[in-house]
């Protein structure tokens, strides 16, 4: 079997277009989606509101502006936010809940990257002006640095009752969304009822080069117009990209599950290596483990790369690798059997 020059586990992000989603974007009918006049981008939008079973939804460059254009529409600067230590809207946003939002930050630490209903309820601060306003949960499904880690969908429940009895908006980051919905057993129409706003990237395990929507109420969404805006992600002939997000939900939502059985394939054998300490429960596509200290992480990322497999330093000792479209059975196979000589 011949592998292409590097096997690339270091993120579902590193994916570049099929060719059938490559020609479906360059059919795409365009238009200036600062004028609304992109009659792709549109459908994309209606195609993802409809999924998650919400009134509308917008296409943005990315999945932290989705993220970011949600909190900065339910949030006035000065209040705050609550949300597990790990979540990506703290660590890898570039503290823009606070750049942009102005928000006050309060961060629970959970199981794997969830929080519960119970946690919710403990931080939100008293009616008292010594406090800042509670007024945003968010919430990571499935968790990157939990380990892809799922949420059941009575606990999201139970956290979206909370936040109605309380007056809170609640938030998905669904970055990776459909692995948790390929995983476990409900569906895109049930997760996507107890938020007020869910974000889905369809550049990390749906294979499309750009691209993520921001999914809401019609209100919400006319405003996450103007946020973007501001933000200067307004885009003009972006039909080409939203062609490639369409043909992502068409084609490749249901092969997910092969990405997840790879990724346990891989779990399985580093369980059973002498300088893995720990994996965690592999639930969908990504694999995070911990070394023994007899090697260093640079070492062990470096000796991976001498047979030219690239896998992501994610921590003290921690390894992250991540299946994707373009990892195959021969592939794992070849990694694994790298892996045991080591
Ligand atoms: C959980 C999570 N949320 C949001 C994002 C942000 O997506 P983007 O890289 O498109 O800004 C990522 C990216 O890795 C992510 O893992």
């Amino acid at each position: 079997m011949k592998y292409p020059d590097i096997i690339d586990f270091r993120s579902d992000t590193v994916t570049k277009p099929t060719k059938p989603m490559l020609e479906a974007m360059f059919n795409a009918k365009v238009g200036d989606d600062v004028f609304e006049e992109d009659p792709t981008i549109k459908a994309l939008e209606e195609k993802a509101a409809s999924m998650f079973g919400k009134e509308a939804a917008l296409f943005c460059s990315s999945g932290t502006m989705t993220n970011q254009i949600a909190i900065k529409i339910q949030t006035q600067p000065g209040q705050e936010i609550v949300f597990e230590k790990d979540s990506h809207v703290y660590y890898a946003e570039g503290g823009g809940v606070a750049f942009n939002s102005g928000l006050s930050m309060r961060m629970i630490s959970g199981d794997r990257g969830r929080i519960k209903a119970e946690d919710v309820i403990e931080n939100i601060n008293p009616d008292n002006v010594h406090a800042p306003i509670t007024s945003l949960v968010s919430l990571e499904n499935t968790s990157n640095k939990g380990g892809g880690s799922c949420y059941d969908i009575e606990t999201i429940r139970s956290i979206a009752d909370a936040c109605q009895s309380h007056g809170l908006k609640l938030h998905l980051d669904g970055a990776r969304i459909f692995n948790a919905i390929i995983a476990s057993s409900y569906s895109a129409t049930e997760i996507g009822k107890p938020f007020d706003s869910i974000s889905v990237c369809l550049s990390k395990g749906l294979g499309a080069p750009v691209g993520s929507v921001l999914i809401s109420t019609k209100e919400n969404i006319k405003e996450a117009r103007r946020v973007r805006k501001v933000f200067g992600g307004g885009m003009r002939q972006a039909g080409f990209l939203a062609a490639a997000g369409i043909y992502a939900l068409d084609h490749n939502i249901s092969r997910l599950k092969d990405d997840h059985s790879r990724a346990r394939a891989i779990g399985n054998t580093l369980t059973k290596l002498s300088f893995v300490e720990e994996v965690l429960p592999v639930e969908t596509n990504i694999i995070l483990f911990r070394i023994t200290n007899k090697i260093s992480t640079d070492d062990f990322i470096n000796k991976l790369a001498a047979h030219n497999i690239k896998a992501a330093p994610f921590g003290k000792q921690i390894i992250r690798m991540v299946t994707h479209i373009e990892i195959n059975d021969d592939m794992v196979e070849h990694t694994l059997s790298v892996l045991q000589k080591f």
